[in-house]
């Protein structure tokens, strides 16, 4: 049976899903609180996980240990590595990677994570296109579907940004979609993350951020509302 983790790195990124929840229950490990529940019919658990690789990475692994979910999704929001990608729009994960790694001087390509063998990890096709299809429901005709750059920093320079594309390819960055899916393809869970945009990464970004914040991620929660109503669908048909 379907059981969605929904992961969120802030209040923000979680509170609209954690209010629509129907039979709550809350269970505390590692300092944060996990919601177990339904959440459009279908078995959720959702995590506000903290900002950051680490915290994000320490939910997963307790979302698959302690409460055996099936998939994953990431919500939240993100900053534009791309001129096409505006405040407001949605990024579906194609796949996504660290902008922080860098094992380069022992021949590995940048980003890959020793031992790994991707250097980008790969978000379930199934999920991708419900995830697709939820966005373009929401905000038509704005939604892009690519790689997503993950590391420990809030990007709000341009030359920062620069690097981060030239080293990654990334639509847009945050600072725990690549943790999540590393800690998803090793205990073999199906992820997608969905990000809406608050920002664009550079020196405007300080303005923006406080701004936008909230509106991108009630955009981005909304989206993963409809991503677990069609996971429901498609347990039923
Ligand atoms: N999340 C939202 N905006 C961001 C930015 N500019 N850098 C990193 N994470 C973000």
């Amino acid at each position: 049976m379907t059981k969605l983790g929904i992961i969120g790195a802030m209040q923000v990124e979680v509170e609209t899903l954690l209010g629509e929840m129907e039979g709550r229950t809350a269970l505390e490990k590692a300092g944060s609180t996990f919601y177990e529940g339904n959440l459009a019919g279908l078995p959720v658990v959702v995590v506000q996980c903290g900002v950051g690789k680490v915290n994000a990475a320490l939910c997963v692994q307790v979302l698959c240990d302690c409460f055996g979910v099936t998939h994953l999704v990431n919500t939240g929001i993100a900053g534009s590595l791309s001129a096409e990608l505006d405040i407001g729009d949605l990024v579906v994960s194609r796949d996504v990677m660290y902008h922080d790694f860098d094992c380069v001087h022992f021949g590995y390509p940048y980003g890959r994570v020793p031992g790994m063998d991707v250097t980008a990890f790969p978000a379930d096709e199934a999920l991708l296109g419900y995830a697709f299809a939820a966005a373009e429901a929401v905000n038509p005709g704005h939604t892009k579907v690519g790689r997503i750059a993950s590391g420990d920093q809030f990007v709000a320079e341009p030359g920062v940004k620069q690097k981060i594309i030239e080293n990654t390819h990334g639509l847009c960055t945050e600072m725990e979609g690549a943790a999540i899916a590393q800690t998803a393809c090793r205990n073999a869970v199906p992820f997608v993350i969905l990000r809406a945009i608050s920002d664009k990464a550079d020196d405007s970004a300080e303005m923006d951020y406080p701004t936008f914040e909230r509106i991108a991620a009630h955009r981005c929660a909304q989206v993963t509302r409809s991503l677990a109503k069609q996971l429901k669908a498609a347990e039923d048909a």
